[in-house]
């Protein structure tokens, strides 16, 4: 809310709210995994953290574009893309092993009140394993608070949703149960359906609970909003919002 405050101007409007988002996404999954705030909120924030977002977004929008040509291409001719995509992994798997090497080393007098200590001890992971299963867990934290492909394209189908396009919330009130419930998968199902559900869902219920009390969301013009295929779907421009202090 602090941030909010300080970076609206005087009508409202965040210039980068959508990286303003993905930092906010960055602290809340850095906090459960390491306990550790990376400060990203804050004035001066750190290059390790924003570098770490940087290369995430470099690496998924060169992910999406080797989905349109072959990989194997790009590996073998080692293309700029390639390069970019590699150098952008690395990045990753650095900054996430040097957390986690250095959340190890400072938690093993008491190593079954640390997160990551338990698992490493208990659950048999090996050293790489935890930062591999780490990586996933950061990177799917920072980057799926947008859509993804699958639920713009059933939210769009008339024969699921009325009217698909209108602002019309009170369609998900419950007592009319009309909705398919395969309609509207935003977190996967079954088996390998999201992990990180209920803290995805926890921060956006706490958030929205927040800015509501003190502030009226509006929209700041009716253009469309655009969809950016870069892996997955990002918005076009600068998302058209402003907070109004209630
Ligand atoms: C609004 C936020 C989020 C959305 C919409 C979302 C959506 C998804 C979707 C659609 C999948 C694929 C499910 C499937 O294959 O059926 C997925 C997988 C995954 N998500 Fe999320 N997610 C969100 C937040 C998070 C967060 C906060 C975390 C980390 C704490 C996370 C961690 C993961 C992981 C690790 C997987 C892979 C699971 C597996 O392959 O077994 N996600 N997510």
């Amino acid at each position: 809310m602090g941030r909010i405050d300080e970076l609206c101007d005087e009508r409202g409007r965040i210039e980068g709210l959508y990286s303003e988002l993905n930092k906010w996404s960055f602290e809340s999954i850095c906090l459960v995994l390491y306990e550790k705030r990376f400060g990203l909120l804050q004035k001066n924030a750190g290059d390790e953290a924003l570098n770490f977002i940087t290369a995430i977004k470099t690496m998924m929008s060169m992910f999406g574009r080797m989905m349109v040509t072959p990989v194997e291409l790009h590996k073998s001719l080692n293309t700029k893309v390639w390069q970019a995509h590699t150098r952008a992994w690395d990045t990753i798997f650095r900054s996430v092993k040097s957390c986690i090497d250095s959340r190890l080393e400072h938690c093993s007098e008491q190593p079954s009140k640390d997160f990551l200590c338990d698992i490493y001890l208990h659950n048999q992971l090996s050293r790489k394993e935890l930062y591999a299963a780490v990586t996933e867990l950061q990177l799917a934290a920072v980057e799926t608070t947008v859509l993804m492909l699958n639920t713009q394209v059933l939210g769009s189908n008339e024969e699921n949703f009325k009217d698909s396009s209108q602002f019309r919330p009170e369609r998900w009130l419950q007592e009319k149960k009309k909705i398919n419930p395969f309609a509207h998968l935003p977190f996967g199902v079954g088996k390998r359906m999201c992990i990180g559900r209920r803290l995805a869902e926890l921060q956006l219920r706490l958030a929205l609970c927040w800015i509501v009390r003190k502030y009226d969301i509006v929209a700041t013009d009716d253009k469309p909003v655009e969809m950016l295929h870069l892996g997955i779907l990002v918005p076009s421009r600068e998302l058209p919002i402003a907070f109004c202090q209630r």
